[in-house]
């Protein structure tokens, strides 16, 4: 067995062809907008994930993840097939490829990553950008950094089973880490939002893993697909605020449900234009006006979670706070007054370990 962070050449015996890497994502505001066609704003994280690869003569797969360690894992291109591992994001991307046209011969990879996994900050979205960069590099395929990102979802969403949104493969293929993303997910369409000098991003995790292919995750997404048709529309956020009155057609809890799904859609709009004012007082009302949507309407925040947002709002320094992400554990982001947010993220850590028995950790702001 090779040892846990073994080598391109210790592993597979020769030097990589190409490199490649891409960033997990915080998404500032707008959850679970992005498979109702709404808005969301995301930004990358300084955690990236890399890959190194060799092009093989023949149609096998060999991959390696530095942190799993062990063999590299090994398919037949063509020949993939759902392991429910974590080699499935790799199956997943060549598959979406072949389907898209773009068969590429047999390649060795070799995969490391700084983006926690389980922490809501999107390690997979991370995963398939780098690899898709990847690909592309070694094989010079033609596909631009949006195709990477759908191709990225088709990825999830087919082999790994996972029906996510678009948000977090547009994240990591186009955001930067000092400019959030406000994509519109129904056209695609965006614009890169900067964060202002004055704030700076806290973000712990909660050491609550979720877990997105099974369960509640896809409960919520066929809500709001009933929600949709009931009320006559494509996707819910063809209705903007001033159609809420409608909701109340609506049984519980799809009324709750599509009214969190189209005001969080509204609050990214209204946070980019906070950003863009440098107004952080209202940046973080809207943050914690999200959170308790997420909690109350949209119930996807956990006691953990909620103990960490409450005790993010007794910090003067910190503006607001909401959790990031698919829900059921993972992080919460804050957004503090540029110099504070380390020291603040110290203690909220504390206490919440103490009141919780959770490990969290503070991934936001990052090492120096
Ligand atoms: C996960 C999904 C995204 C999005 C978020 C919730 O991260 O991958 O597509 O739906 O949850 O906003």
């Amino acid at each position: 067995m090779s040892a846990p962070f073994a080598s391109f050449e210790e592993l597979f015996g020769r030097a990589p062809d190409a490199s490649a890497e891409a960033p997990g994502r915080v998404n500032l505001i707008g959850e679970h907008t992005d498979y109702n066609g709404g808005l969301v704003l995301p930004i990358a994280t300084p955690q990236r994930t890399r890959v190194q690869l060799a092009r093989r003569s023949d149609r096998v797969v060999r991959a390696s993840s530095a942190e799993v360690g062990g063999e590299p894992a090994q398919y037949v291109l063509c020949e993939e097939v759902r392991r429910g591992q974590w080699i499935d994001y790799v199956q997943g991307v060549t598959r979406a490829l072949a389907e898209a046209g773009m068969s590429t011969p047999g390649f060795d990879i070799r995969i490391s990553s700084e983006v926690p996994l389980g922490s809501g900050l999107s390690s997979s979205a991370a995963l398939e950008v780098s690899l898709l960069r990847g690909l592309r590099a070694l094989f010079g395929l033609s596909i631009d950094d949006v195709t990477i990102a759908r191709l990225g979802q088709r990825a999830e969403n087919d082999l790994v089973g996972a029906p996510v949104g678009i948000m977090d493969q547009m994240a990591a293929s186009l955001a930067g880490t000092d400019a959030a993303l406000m994509l519109d997910t129904r056209t695609l369409a965006y614009e890169l939002v900067p964060l202002p000098p004055e704030a700076e991003l806290v973000v712990i995790a909660s050491g609550v893993t979720h877990e997105h292919a099974g369960g509640e995750y896809r409960v919520r997404r066929a809500e709001c697909e009933r929600a949709a048709a009931m009320l006559g529309v494509d996707l819910l956020c063809s209705l903007g605020p001033e159609s809420e009155e409608r909701l109340s057609a609506l049984p519980e809890p799809l009324g709750r449900r599509a009214r969190h799904v189209i005001r969080d859609s509204a609050r990214v709009r209204a946070a980019a234009g906070a950003m863009r004012a440098g107004d952080l007082r209202t940046l973080g009302d809207l943050f914690r006006a999200s959170h308790a949507s997420m909690r109350d309407d949209y119930e996807i925040s956990t006691t953990e979670i909620d103990t960490l947002v409450t005790l993010a709002d007794s910090e003067p320094d910190i503006f607001g706070a909401r959790m990031t992400g698919g829900g059921f554990g993972g992080s919460v982001v804050m957004v503090a007054k540029k110099g504070s947010g380390l020291g603040a993220a110290k203690r909220i850590a504390r206490s919440y370990a103490e009141k919780t028995g959770r490990k969290p950790t503070v991934l936001l702001p990052g090492p120096p």
